[in-house]
């Protein structure tokens, strides 16, 4: 089921004001003047916008409809993310991998690379189905692994993998102990998820269908602490956290969906953190 929510250029005005924020007191006046010259802007097109509507989405349904264009829309999360996951992936052995909300494919492929047997799994039939398109030598399940148990042996994986879900899941610990469960001692775990930080300012997981409507699928905060208790709750020993930033170039690839200048994005958002990865080991 569906509901639908009216932005009314909140995002915008959101980012003028985090924009102000960041240069209170230490800001240049040049910068400071674009800002007010672009909230006096946006005031004028509040009342236009006020008839957009973003489609709040359940997650099965929601990817269901983004599985058409998801490989097909500019990621700048993805662009920030996969060099740190193939940089932490790098020097992981063994034979078996599962790539647990695998989406379209896009973690198994590089796991496929570095030579594993791989299962992937995923709540959406049709993100499967693009995934299945890419002709992978891959053993793909629809599972929604919060709800149900997975049919694979416990300690029979060498390596398990979860990008850019965890988000979407109001309690991380079920996941997590899923995945620690299927790995052997001496087994490798990469998470990956957009950064607590920018789910704090907004973030959601959305996207504009063929037609031109938004929609999204509901993002959840989940702190640096509460990755750290689950970790702790299974005994994953942390190997590694990295937390790669927007940077102009990321911001550059979006800023002609905004109604503010670029000059107003970079300067809220450059330097933030956009995404957070962790590499855990099974003791
Ligand atoms: C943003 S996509 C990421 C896909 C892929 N991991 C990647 O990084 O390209 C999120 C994926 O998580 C899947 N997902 C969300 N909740 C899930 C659940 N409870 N069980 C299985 N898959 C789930 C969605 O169907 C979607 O394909």
């Amino acid at each position: 089921m569906s509901e639908k929510i009216a932005y009314h250029n909140q995002r915008e005005i959101g980012y003028i004001g985090l924009a102000l924020l960041r240069q209170w007191l230490v800001g240049e006046n040049e910068i400071i003047e674009q800002l007010y010259s672009d909230f006096s802007k946006i005031l004028q097109l509040v009342e236009i916008d006020k008839q957009s509507v973003a489609i709040l989405e359940g997650i099965r349904d929601g990817y269901d409809k983004w599985s058409k264009i998801y490989d097909l829309m500019p990621n700048i999360l993805i662009d920030v993310e996969q060099p740190v996951v193939e940089q932490m992936l790098q020097g992981i052995s063994g034979e078996k991998a599962i790539d647990i909300a695998c989406g379209t494919g896009r973690c198994s492929s590089l796991l496929i690379d570095l030579g594993f047997a791989v299962t992937g799994v995923d709540l959406s039939k049709d993100m499967l189905k693009q995934a299945k398109r890419k002709s992978l030598d891959i053993d793909f399940h629809q599972i929604d692994i919060n709800a149900e148990d997975l049919p694979f042996d416990k300690c029979s994986f060498d390596l398990a993998t979860l990008l850019l879900a965890l988000t979407h899941f109001k309690d991380i610990s079920v996941p997590i102990q899923k995945m620690h469960d299927l790995l052997k001692p001496g087994g490798y775990c990469i998470l990956s998820d957009i950064h607590p930080w920018i789910v704090e300012l907004g973030g959601q997981a959305d996207y504009i269908d063929e037609i031109g409507s938004m929609h999204f699928v509901r993002n959840y905060v989940h702190s640096h602490s509460k990755y750290i208790r689950a970790f702790n709750l299974v005994g994953f020993k942390i190997v590694d956290c990295q937390e790669p930033i927007l940077e102009e170039e990321h911001i550059g690839k979006i800023a002609s969906g905004f109604a503010v200048s670029k000059k107003t994005l970079v300067t809220a958002l450059s330097g933030l953190p956009l995404a957070l990865v962790w590499k855990l080991k099974k003791e």
